[in-house]
């Protein structure tokens, strides 16, 4: 088992990473988050499978109630909050509660959100169950919800008080979550990792067969770069803009398949894009682009569109900057293991349109 922490001052927590990591759940809690009582929060397909696991181990803690949603992104809504904070309401968990969030990114954020403003904010902990969750989402304390206008625009920051990583949690995951998830875990190692990221090369196959001790290695390292990166800059001034390597035109590819794609898969092609455009625009090294596209191909990842018109991408991307009041911004690489510097402390660049098209259309 590999304990990571993330420091953070006062609100300083500890990610533990390993197969059968929950049997530390009542310690944690009790330690790290005492409460009169626990609200577990899950999607159905993870309530059903690891809800009574978790409810034994919290209840050894203390009292607590399972409340789930049905699973998917679009449950990641005002709608689902609203719902989950009323019956916790209505079973009386108090200013002295706590949330336990099981399960993805979806549950993470929305479990987070409810516990950020319940009562103005109660304590919660992170127990992901996918990998993408394990390795990103359930680190660094963003929480929220999607509206109309797009993902996460509602939400908070509010961290964790532990996050428990059980990778036995992940044998269960269908194989295309698997590899959504390993490329996050290739993107921490693009972004500040050479070694990490050819380490994922070399254990490609036991990753996808959900070997534990690989797991565990990937997982481990994937979170203590997200830590570091997070505990420098937790509001996300500057550096922790790094962490949107491949997100500019991931996120625009994911709004446009109609969430068709998975994020990470979305991300996937995202990274293979900007490489390419970093490339273009004289930042990123020759070769690196290349480097990365088979990486994400030995994970039968997608690099690029596909059937999806730039145009719809382009207009993606505006709508988002539009909402920021700035211009379009993308994190790239330098090479591999490194991102470019835009200035002091600084690390985003803006783009011209042509040669954006021209990623795309690669
Ligand atoms: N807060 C952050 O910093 C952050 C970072 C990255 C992504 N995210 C968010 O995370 C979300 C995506 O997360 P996700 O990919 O985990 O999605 P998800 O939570 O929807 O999980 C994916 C699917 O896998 C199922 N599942 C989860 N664990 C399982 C298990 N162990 N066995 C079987 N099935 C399991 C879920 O029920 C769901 O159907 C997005 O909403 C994204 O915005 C947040
Ligand atoms: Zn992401």
């Amino acid at each position: 088992v590999h304990v990571i922490p993330v420091p953070l001052g006062p609100e300083s927590y500890d990610i533990t990473v390993g197969a059968g990591a929950l049997a530390t759940l009542p310690e944690v809690l009790a330690r790290r988050c005492p409460a009169a009582r626990y609200a577990v929060i899950a999607d159905t397909t993870v309530a059903g499978l690891y809800g009574d696991a978790v409810r034994a181990a919290t209840g050894a803690a203390g009292p607590c109630d399972l409340f789930s949603f049905p699973a998917g992104e679009w449950n990641k809504s005002r709608e689902q909050w609203a719902t989950l904070s009323d019956a916790m309401a209505d079973a009386g968990i108090g200013r002295d509660g706590a949330v336990i969030a099981l399960g993805g990114g979806v549950s993470g954020d929305l479990a987070g959100f409810v516990a950020a403003t319940y009562r103005r904010g109660i304590p919660f902990v992170q127990v992901p169950t996918s990998l993408l969750a394990m390795v990103d989402s359930s680190i660094g304390g963003k929480t929220g919800v999607d509206t109309t206008h797009g993902k996460n625009l509602v939400g908070a920051f509010h961290q964790p008080r532990a996050v428990i990583a059980d990778v036995s949690m992940l044998r269960t995951l269908p194989g295309p979550q698997v590899r959504a998830g390993l490329a996050e875990a290739l993107k921490h190692g693009a972004i500040a990792d050479r070694a990490h990221f050819d380490r994922i090369g070399e254990l490609r196959e036991a990753l996808l067969a959900l070997d534990p001790e690989a797991l565990e290695e990937i997982i481990a390292r994937s979170v203590a770069i997200k830590a570091d990166v997070v505990a420098d800059d937790a509001n996300e001034a500057g550096r922790r803009g790094v962490l949107n390597f491949g997100h500019t035109v991931g996120h625009a590819v994911e709004a446009v398949s109609g969430y068709g794609l998975l994020h990470g898969e979305a991300i996937a092609i995202g990274m293979a894009v900007e490489a390419t455009l970093g490339t273009a625009m004289g930042i990123t090294s020759a070769g690196t682009a290349d480097r990365l596209r088979s990486a994400l191909e030995a994970l039968d990842l997608p690099t690029d569109p596909g059937d999806i018109p730039p145009d719809a991408i382009l207009e993606a991307m505006a709508h988002d900057k539009k909402s920021r009041a700035g211009t379009v911004k993308f994190a790239f690489l330098k090479e591999i293991g490194q991102v470019a510097r835009s200035g002091a402390g600084a690390y985003t660049f803006s783009a011209p349109e042509n040669l954006v098209r021209a990623a795309l259309a690669r």
